[in-house]
């Protein structure tokens, strides 16, 4: 069977690696891929939005199960496109993924299903929500309701600041909203947590813990994610099953209830505080870095899992993980996240050893007359197993120590509180 991975990040590098592992993989391509994936699949280097062009590709190389990284594809409706030709992709409809890509969609079917979460109202006018500003109790959460790339997010302290940060949302900073969503602002620990679902079936399949803020101690502005460790020490049997009960079972139900059934991966961002789970904000997909952490644990053929979704019998599959823990180190552009630099040398990348244990996994990286340049914010992800995580820590450390590169910046306490 011939395979494609669709997506060009860190996240894809990852599941590429995974499904290169399958035996029922023919081929495996990565649409449109980086440096990293062509090492392991053969990248084909075309825009995934431009869903008629893909799907002529798709064609071409008889490739007939797609896989779905990137939430903006999703979002567009490439599930429903290419199910409609005959394509089995794997992830969610364009309507089902309105819980990332609707703020307010999702947080009214937590309100309609008492699902916990924050507290919430949103608007589509300035006066309104200015009222609601001036009665509410900071900090406030001010949101984007749509897609915004991990920046439609501001803690406010004071009514000043909320009422510039929805006015701002209101007059169309972030083009895909045209509503402000504004919550009550939640205190605790977050984590992550993934299920994979056929509908009305559904299993876990991990846990972990980002580190979001670009400096070291959680400190600084957010980023998408400067590193990750799975499983998340906070997520024992007991919570998983709080979290099962009170979240997801009754978002898959009540999804089917109003009539968009969600298939795919769902990320549930947590807050955790006095033993219990908040839902903080779905995604339709595998998170990026922790996707990368949880490929390297993950003990079975992701194919099988995706296949079963496919054919209804989740059910009789079991997941089997490495028992070590699992870390990720982001290397990225010094500046990150906010100016950067693009299109600098990174050397050396030969002499760093991939294998079962350690990946160094590339995010945004681009070839160019066979050298390798940096060509985003996140670069590069050095992915190691080990018996403890401070070891597996210090192999990801020493991955990035060997790349040569002036422009790398990362933090050294990935994991900290879990080390300590
Ligand atoms: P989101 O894009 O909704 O995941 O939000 C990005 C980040 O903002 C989350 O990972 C949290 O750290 C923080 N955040 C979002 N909503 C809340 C909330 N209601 N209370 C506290 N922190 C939040
Ligand atoms: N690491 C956060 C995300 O993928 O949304």
């Amino acid at each position: 069977m011939n395979v494609a991975v669709i997506g060009s990040g860190g996240r894809e590098h990852a599941l590429c690696f995974k499904l290169s592992l399958s035996k029922k993989i023919s081929k495996l391509f990565c649409i449109p891929g980086n440096p990293g994936t062509d090492s392991i699949c053969e990248n084909i280097e075309i825009d995934p939005l431009n869903f008629d062009l893909l799907y002529s590709v798709l064609l071409k190389k008889n490739i007939s199960t797609v896989i779905v990284g990137p939430e903006i594809p999703l979002v567009k409706g490439i599930v429903d496109f290419l199910s409609e030709k005959n394509i089995f992709t794997f992830g969610p409809s364009k309507e089902a993924s309105q819980l990332e890509g609707s703020k307010d969609f999702m947080k009214k079917l937590c309100k309609d299903f008492n699902i916990p979460t924050a507290e919430y109202e949103s608007f589509d006018n300035l006066l309104k929500a200015q009222d609601f500003i001036k009665k509410s109790k900071h900090p406030l959460v001010i949101k984007s309701d749509g897609l915004a790339a991990g920046k439609g997010v501001t803690i406010s302290n004071n009514v000043e600041e909320s009422t510039k940060c929805a006015k701002e949302i209101l007059e169309g900073k972030f083009k895909t909203s045209s509503k402000v969503v504004i919550e009550e602002f939640l205190e605790g620990e977050e984590a992550s947590y993934f299920v994979i679902t056929d509908g009305e079936n559904y299993l876990p399949i991990g846990t972990a813990q980002d580190h979001k803020r670009i400096g070291e101690n959680d400190t600084g502005l957010n980023t998408g994610g400067m590193g990750a460790y799975s499983p998340s020490l906070l997520i024992t049997n007991d919570m998983q099953e709080k979290i099962n009960k009170k979240i997801i079972e009754p978002t898959i139900k009540s999804l089917n209830t109003i009539g968009c059934s969600f298939v795919g991966i769902l990320y549930a961002g947590l807050m955790i505080k006095n033993n219990e789970p908040k839902l903080i904000e779905y995604n339709i997909r595998f998170g990026d870095p922790e996707c990368q952490v949880i490929m390297m644990r993950l003990e079975n053929d992701l194919l099988d899992l995706i296949l079963s979704v496919k054919n209804k019998n989740l059910d009789d599959q079991k997941i089997f993980w490495k028992k070590d823990p699992c870390i990720t180190v982001v290397a990225s552009a010094k500046g990150y996240p906010e100016e950067y630099q693009t299109k600098t040398h990174i050397k050396n990348l030969e002499n760093i050893e991939n294998n079962f244990t350690q990946q160094l996994f590339h995010a945004g990286t681009i070839e160019v007359d066979k050298k390798i340049l940096a060509n985003g914010g996140r670069v590069l992800n050095a992915t190691a197993v080990a018996s403890s995580l401070q070891e597996a820590r210090d192999k990801a450390h020493q991955m990035l120590d060997l790349v040569d590169w002036e422009d790398k910046y990362f933090r050294r306490d990935i994991a900290w509180r879990a080390i300590r």
